[in-house]
């Protein structure tokens, strides 16, 4: 028996079943980690962030995070750009040389170097400069047949409310689906989301919207479709150290009871073939086993594990070394139940948003920011 209130989400031709999407994480959602997912469950699981400039540029760093698996069958790209032109090219540079099946715009990155220079989160403010990035993404993937989302935040603060009508903006342009993390880009990662503002954009829009912020257990996501209405739901922090939570999303979504939660050992087969997982992707045992230890407390969270050996795994430099420290964490712990439901990952203080001068007093301008797709941090 399925959930009778969700139906697959229909992104271009594809349907992804469940409606869940893994959210694009820089850092975190490489193909090592994305592989680690899929294994889980089904949905659409984001790349790490992808600058425009990057993609046109060809600079190497930027093509090489354009990884994917032969097997992962809807590549999804978020891309990361604040230029018409330069998204239409890197859209079509994409298109052409069939490097994703579907491309998600960034307009949700709070991070203060982006948005001092009018970039991420900071961006739909400008609403013509923004329909026109937007409306330039669709136009140039459409030939491919590539469906185009967009992920925003709520707006600037609570003065400066963006969604309602870049929502509008971006179906009026085409679009495949919103995506909304129902926060505003001065609260960064604190507080909570807004579950309401998720409605009121279903409300109003006839596209798909996806809702995002504060999932953290299955049950959550279905609570969301309820209480919103939304057409599906986004994963971010949730499933850091828990790969496993696609699995309970694919079972809370068929209506079929969760599986029974990992024990400390099977979280340990989890980690080991994470990090082989990096190894591989990141092409050496040095480089994958450092990417690997921003998982370790994620992946410990809660578990009565001494602090010697949580410190000494946070400083693993070998496959050897990582499967010996956990040979020695005892394998029969139940996961504690205490760690459920609880945030991960980022969970930090608001802040006033830098934005570029004048930025709130013209809405109309559509120049384009300068130099504001420097940075790769992630929204
Ligand atoms: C480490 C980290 C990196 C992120 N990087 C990106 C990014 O590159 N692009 C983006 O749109 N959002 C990014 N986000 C935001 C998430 O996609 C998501 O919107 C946010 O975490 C809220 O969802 P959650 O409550 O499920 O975590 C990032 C979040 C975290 C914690």
């Amino acid at each position: 028996m399925t959930l009778a209130l969700a139906a697959p989400l229909p992104l271009g031709t594809h349907e992804v079943w469940p409606p869940v999407v893994l959210a694009p994480m820089a850092g975190i959602t490489n193909v090592a980690f994305r592989r680690l997912c899929r294994e889980q469950g089904g949905g659409a699981y984001v790349c790490e962030m992808i600058t425009t400039r990057g993609i046109v540029e060809r600079i190497p760093k930027t093509l090489k995070m354009i990884a994917f698996a032969p097997d992962e069958d809807f590549r999804s790209l978020q891309l990361y750009g604040v230029d018409p032109d330069v998204t239409a090219a890197a859209v079509r540079m994409i298109a052409e040389e069939n490097l994703a099946d579907h491309i998600d715009l960034n307009f949700g990155c709070p991070v203060p170097k982006v948005t001092r220079r009018g970039g991420g989160s900071a961006l739909p403010w400008r609403r013509r400069l923004f329909g026109r990035i937007v409306a330039a993404a669709v136009v140039a993937a459409r030939p491919a047949g590539i469906p185009v989302t967009v992920k925003m935040r709520k707006g600037i603060d609570n003065k400066h409310l963006t969604y309602l009508e870049a929502g509008l903006i971006a179906q009026e342009a085409g679009v495949a689906a919103v995506a909304l993390h129902a926060r505003t880009a001065e609260q960064r990662y604190s507080g909570t989301a807004d579950w309401d503002a998720i409605a009121t954009l279903k409300q109003a829009l006839d596209v798909p919207v996806l809702g995002n912020g504060d999932i953290w257990e299955a049950s959550d996501a279905i609570r969301m479709v309820e209480q919103t209405g939304v057409d599906g739901v986004v994963i971010g922090r949730g499933c850091l150290g828990r790969p496993w939570l696609f699995a309970d999303l694919s079972a809370a979504f068929a209506g079929r009871p969760a599986q029974a939660l990992p024990t400390l050992g099977q979280v340990a087969a989890i980690m080991a073939r994470h990090a082989r997982l990096l190894v591989d992707a990141l092409a050496g045992e040095r480089h994958g086993c450092a990417d690997f230890r921003k998982h370790v407390a994620w992946y410990l969270k809660g578990f009565p594990v001494g602090g010697e050996i949580r410190r000494a795994l946070a400083m693993v430099s070998s496959l050897a070394e990582l499967d010996d420290l956990l040979d020695r964490i005892d394998p029969n712990l139940p996961f504690p139940e205490e760690a459920l439901g609880q945030p991960r990952g980022r969970v930090n203080a608001p802040g006033k948003v830098s934005l570029p001068y004048g930025w709130l007093n013209s809405r109309d301008d559509d120049t384009v920011p300068e130099f504001a797709e420097m940075d790769n941090s992630g929204g």
